[in-house]
């Protein structure tokens, strides 16, 4: 500390990889979730989505178009809905070429591969389930992988794992279904409606454009699912002057493309 600096009032937050260190490495692969282990960062945020044959994968449009060769690799299959290929089709496509030469070949990876290099490396995992209306059950499937994968023990629950969504109904199913989870809703709900989200979940994570010292107070004043204070995780901060003001809100996270340039402001 150099004496300058004024007293820190609240714990740094922590920092999420949206996507993985995804300024860094290709969206939701497997090298951005070690892109984010080569910088340090825990926690690596996702997106779930599943095939026609029913695997979950990581993916986060729900169209191939943008960041696989789809059009290429199977021409007349418009408009490439993630939702109409098999897993064995996503396997084929090439989902790091768009992003750089050098990541030429990276798969789309299943939600089981996903959660072995994240266990590999020892990370944590803020897990969204992605257009959970396009996918009924998915909540179930989502669940059963992690407990195939050992992620809905006692240990991974309590410190490795989030579950989130901008569906509601999503995340109150999560907490129906594994009431010991920790879920997040993804969005800003009015305050006066905030009594009835900490029913289901413990944590509110807003676009950092809707956020107020107020409204990260309102939200922190309330208790969540679990009996504690509901948290605050914002999105999508990538420059240390936004990470710096909502530090300053006393946000509890920031979800980052940049988690270095994140982590450096904020501490
Ligand atoms: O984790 C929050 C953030 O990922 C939500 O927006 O569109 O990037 O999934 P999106
Ligand atoms: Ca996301």
């Amino acid at each position: 500390a150099t004496g300058t600096q004024a007293a820190r009032t609240h714990d740094a937050p922590v920092v999420f990889a949206h996507r993985g260190a995804s300024a860094y490495a290709p969206e939701n692969t497997l090298a951005a979730i070690d892109a984010a282990d080569d910088l340090g960062i825990d926690w690596v945020e996702n997106d779930v989505q599943r095939t026609r044959d029913g695997v979950l994968v990581v993916m986060h449009d729900t169209n191939l178009k943008r960041t696989t060769d789809a059009e290429q690799v199977f021409p007349g299959r418009a408009p490439w809905a993630v939702k109409d290929f098999t897993a064995a089709e996503i396997a084929q496509l090439d989902a790091g070429s768009w992003f750089g030469e050098r990541f030429a070949g990276a798969r789309v990876p299943t939600l089981e591969q996903y959660v072995r290099r994240v266990e590999r490396n020892d990370q944590k995992l803020l897990l969204e389930i992605k257009a959970p209306e396009t996918y009924p059950g998915i909540e179930k499937d989502t669940l059963a992988v992690l407990r195939d994968e050992g992620w809905l023990n006692w240990r991974h629950v309590q410190h490795k794992l989030i579950i989130q969504s901008f569906g509601a109904a999503s995340v109150k199913r999560v907490h129906a279904q594994r009431p010991d989870v920790i879920t997040g809703f993804l969005g800003t709900p009015p305050v006066g409606d905030l009594p009835s989200y900490a029913e289901f979940t413990d944590q509110i994570n807003p676009n950092h454009g809707t956020l107020s010292l107020g409204y990260v107070s309102a939200v922190q004043a309330l208790k969540g699912a679990h009996g504690k204070p509901l948290r605050v995780n914002t999105w999508t901060v990538n420059d240390a002057a936004t990470a710096a003001k909502v530090a300053g809100y006393g946000v509890d996270g920031i979800i980052t493309n940049y988690p270095d340039v994140v982590r450096d402001a904020t501490r």
